[in-house]
């Protein structure tokens, strides 16, 4: 038997509906990505962190993976402010945290400060490459970082698919009720196509259950839009996975590209929510070249089982090989590339948006006709616009 403990010893939880927040006058508006940052830590998917980021804790993080006291924590989690702002803002003070003209949660300011954002860059994303979308974004936030607890007041509306989000006690429940002592976790921001489902399924032969965790928080735009994935991964799921082993909730977070990093930071978060496993294949969370292919489960190495807590499951280069007649990897396939059908990210998005149809081997049709139905639509409702 197998048990996921939160990562730090404790689920934190900063959620209090009744916190009154109208006698604080001051606030900091919240970008998109910041916001879901907020909401995860307020849940506990961020255990053990209880803020923003401090100067303290972002060096040692930036430096050595580590938050100041050791606790693994690979990507930097903070609040960017202008300036202007952060020049009306003083340490003690709590400040509303607003999206859109809501309230969603307050921070106690412990820190503000400046940060190296090239040294950010070059530690987290192995690059100062304007052209990485990570990148880019770190370097077009505000110039000051806020640190410091905060508390969640108002949860996100969470749209359409609003049934898919669960907070990470909610799933350790249902995990439990399950009967699943091992759960794996998938992070995703595409499709599932075979490759994904071949490696998902590798892993249900060893453990109990299979936790399908899409990211649906920001992209970049040219990745396939949140809603309609969520349509074909249920669609998958219906025709192609035990019901009972399957469990479909979404991770809200920004994509952040960095890769290696964000692999140890994926794999973090979904012990938060009760994972026990948690699945690496090829170029977990990178982009462009900027990562060698196996270089997301190699950073594994820098940590001890015992300090990770979630065990992490790697695997090769998967495609269908048409020799092999089935799903393969270079660990398992010794036929030469030719007969493997491997179709790059951008390619496929291209033949989706075209209306074309990839092969069977490389994404099941049913997945094929929901993507393609919804970037079509899509495509009808922005030239209409
Ligand atoms: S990610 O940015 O969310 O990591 P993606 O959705 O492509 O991107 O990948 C999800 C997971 O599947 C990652 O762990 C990735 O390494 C793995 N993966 C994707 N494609 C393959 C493949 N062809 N073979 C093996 N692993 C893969």
């Amino acid at each position: 038997m197998s048990v996921s403990i939160p990562h730090g010893g404790t689920l934190i939880n900063r959620w209090n509906p009744d916190y009154v927040v109208d006698a604080i006058e001051k606030e900091i508006e919240l970008s998109n990505a910041e916001l879901s940052d907020l909401e995860l830590i307020g849940i506990g998917g961020y255990s053990p962190l209880t803020g923003f980021l401090t100067k303290t804790d972002y060096d040692a993080v930036v430096e050595t993976m580590r938050l100041a006291d050791g606790t693994v924590w690979s990507i930097p989690i903070t609040l960017a402010v202008s300036k202007e702002k952060a020049n009306e803002l003083a340490v003690g003070e709590t400040v509303k945290l607003v999206y859109d003209g809501d309230v969603y949660g307050v921070i106690d300011i412990q820190d503000i400060y400046v940060p190296d954002k090239q040294k950010e860059a070059i530690h987290v994303y192995k690059t100062d490459d304007n052209n990485h979308p990570g990148v880019k974004k770190l370097f077009e936030k505000p110039t000051v970082y806020i640190g410091g607890p905060i508390t969640l007041v108002k949860r996100t509306d969470k749209g359409r698919f609003s049934a898919f989000y669960f907070d990470p006690a909610e799933t350790r429940k249902r995990f439990a009720e399950l009967g699943w002592n091992t759960v794996v976790g998938f992070q995703t921001r595409n499709p599932v196509h075979r490759a994904h489902e071949y490696i998902q399924k590798c892993a249900l032969e060893i453990v109990d259950g299979l936790f399908l965790n899409p990211l649906v928080g920001e992209t970049k735009d040219d990745d396939i839009p949140a809603d309609i994935r969520m349509e074909s991964y249920q669609v998958l799921l219906e025709n192609y996975y035990p019901k009972d082993r399957v469990f479909l909730g979404v991770f809200q977070a920004a994509m952040r590209y960095a890769g290696p990093r964000e692999a140890i930071f994926h794999a973090m978060v979904r012990k938060n929510f009760g994972c026990t496993h948690f699945i690496v294949g090829r170029d977990h969370a990178g982009v462009g070249n900027y990562y060698g292919t196996y270089d997301a489960q190699k950073i594994f190495l820098n940590f001890t089982q015992e300090e990770l807590g979630i065990t992490p499951l790697f695997f090769e280069h998967s495609f269908y090989c048409t020799k092999c007649e089935g799903m393969a990897s270079t660990k398992t396939c010794p036929h030469d590339r030719e007969y493997h059908v491997v179709l790059s990210g951008t390619k496929v998005r291209e033949m989706l948006r075209a209306g074309e149809v990839p092969p069977s081997t490389f994404s099941r049709p049913e997945v094929v006709q929901v993507l393609i139905k919804g970037l079509q639509q899509r495509e009808a409702v922005s030239t209409t616009k």
